[in-house]
């Protein structure tokens, strides 16, 4: 059993720092250090990581550099690379990393070695993918497939649809894809009104091959499709990415045409696998690899280097700062880029689906908060709808702001607005604006003296607000796989230091059984226990209804 967190002696030092240094001002410390900004930046390659505007100093970081070795998280992070079945609740390895395992280096599970399967597998998504690509691979009709439609949800829709929208720059011209993950038919519809069916390659990727949302879109596209062109395209048309073979062909797709992954990979850490075959259909199979060694290259740097000048380390107790000392409970991460825009829907289910857990590995309920709420957008977008909050309101948010240094559409002087924008929300959420300044401010624009004594809070900014800058070369493939690899270890470490399970998700289990009891009830004259509101709102909108 493992020490409570917060009776660890790092944990303590904290609290008690934290007592002492709260109201600590960052631009004090600027103005106390003026090698703040290079002590607090690390790199990876063209990835550079600058921490230096967080509510930090020497002893705080090394504190929680303290609590990380008293977690053992070295011991945790060689669990997770070779093979321990460190995912408890279900008895499983966690092996994403064996996914971009480029290295080729053998990690067994249950005395077997994963790689060979692992090769296999993407070996099959290359061969297939480069006969759609050329044309080789055809529809029903004789025509080539152009238009890609992913069907899945959560893991199986989130990564192929962000990777694809982030490497749009990178897409074969004369093909398209689209993504239907809601069961609302709307979505269905959406994309069925927009493709050609002699032209379209539905890729249908569910780990179970049960999921409800999943497996009725798959239903209505194949309908859709035997309407126009008959049973027979069907095999022509489907692919599977499933680890259950059974099932896919029940649904009568060609299990040629499946595609394997193992239960060593959770959904939300699938894009590296068979999973992301709409990502390689897209941009090819050699862009794909490059996205796999960028996460390569952050796996190797999460390994091997000391936690001092490890990324995702850092990232992880900047966060557990925060969240158990700070109470700040939400995280937003904001991409100064317009393709990474769908990058904090995808980061919402990697962090609040691995770490929103509230009993420990030691099946004992947790007394302290764990994974935080996540969200953002892209910028400046965002600037002009939740910012106003992130500024001036009572909730102080930690951010990441991601910012690439080259555009891959270099238009005028577009790309440099939006980078003065990302470097400048991170300097005024750090400065700020206080009373006095904004008087003044307001006295040389001209304004009367009852005029500034009316306006000068209002227009006071109360920073000491922490953000991370991460800067990019631009983003391609590899910068990419960084990029999600990064975020994935951060989320692993701090799975480690709250001593949870990251890698189940029991938690949506609740929602999707009293729907299976609710939807009969709908259908026709079940009737089932519930309390009176939802009672009231079956009826109410059976009624409409009708
Ligand atoms: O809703 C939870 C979940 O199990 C996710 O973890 C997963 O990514 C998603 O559903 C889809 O599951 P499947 O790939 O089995 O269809």
């Amino acid at each position: 059993m493992n020490k409570p967190v917060n009776k660890t002696s790092a944990w303590k030092k904290l609290t008690s720092y934290y007592r002492w240094h709260k109201n600590d001002e960052m631009k004090d410390l600027f103005a106390k250090d003026k090698d703040r900004a290079s002590k607090y930046t690390l790199n990876l390659e063209n990835l550079y990581f600058d921490y230096s505007k967080n509510r930090i100093d020497e002893k705080s970081m090394r504190y929680l550099l303290d609590l990380a070795k008293e977690v053992n998280l070295k011991e945790k992070i060689e669990a997770m690379f070779s093979g321990e079945k460190i995912n408890i609740t279900e008895n499983r390895a966690v092996l994403h990393v064996a996914l971009r395992n480029r290295q080729n280096t053998p990690i067994y599970v249950d005395n077997k070695d994963v790689m060979p399967e692992i090769n296999e597998v993407l070996a099959k998504v290359k061969k297939f993918t480069d006969a759609v690509r050329f044309g080789e691979f055809k529809g029903a009709t004789g025509k080539k497939l152009t238009n890609i439609v992913n069907i899945g949800i959560g893991g199986s829709d989130l990564g192929p649809y962000m990777a694809t929208t982030a490497l749009k720059e990178y897409w074969a011209k004369d093909m398209n894809c689209y993504f239907i993950s809601n069961i609302d038919g709307s979505a269905c519809e959406d994309v069925l009104s927009s493709v050609d069916p002699e032209t379209t390659l539905f890729v249908v990727v569910s780990k179970t091959f049960t999921t409800i949302e999943t497996l009725t879109n798959a239903r209505t596209c194949r309908k859709w499709l035997i309407d126009a062109l008959g049973e027979h395209a069907v095999a022509k048309h489907f692919i599977a990415v499933s680890t259950n073979a059974t099932e896919v062909s029940k649904f009568g797709i060609n299990t040629d045409n499946m595609f394997g992954f193992w239960n060593f990979v959770g959904g939300r850490y699938s894009m590296w696998s068979a999973v992301g075959i709409s990502i390689a259909l897209m941009v090819g199979m050699e862009n794909f690899e490059k996205m796999l060694e960028g996460a390569n290259a952050m796996d190797l740097h999460f390994r091997n280097t000391e936690f001092e000048k490890n990324i995702p380390v850092i990232m992880a107790l900047l966060g557990i700062w925060y969240n158990n000392f700070f109470g700040f409970k939400e995280y937003g991460v904001i991409p100064y880029d317009q393709d990474l825009r769908f990058l904090p829907k995808y980061l919402q289910q990697l962090d609040m689906e691995s770490n929103g857990k509230s009993v420990d590995i030691d099946n004992k309920f947790i007394k302290y908060s764990t994974g935080p709420i996540i969200f953002g957008g892209a910028g400046t977008d965002v600037q002009h709808s939740f910012f106003q909050l992130l500024h001036q309101g009572t909730n102080i948010v930690p951010l990441d702001f991601i910012v690439p240094a080259i555009s891959h559409n270099e238009i005028g002087e577009h790309h440099e607005i939006l980078v003065a924008n990302a470097l400048a929300q991170g300097e005024a959420m750090m400065r700020g604006k206080t009373v006095e300044e904004a008087a003044e401010e307001l006295a040389k624009s001209g304004k009367n003296a009852d005029e500034v004594k009316a306006l000068k809070r209002y227009k006071s900014f109360p920073g000491n607000r922490p953000t991370n800058t991460i800067v990019v070369k631009k983003v391609d493939p590899y910068t990419l796989g960084m990029l999600v690899a990064m975020y994935e270890h951060k989320v692993f470490v701090q799975g480690i230091i709250w001593n949870i399970d990251s890698f189940d998700q029991m938690g949506v289990e609740l929602g999707k059984q009293m729907a299976l009891s609710i939807l009969p009830e709908l259908q026709g004259n079940a009737y089932n226990k519930h309390d009176s509101s939802t009672s009231n709102l079956i009826s109410l909108i059976k009624k409409i209804r009708k």
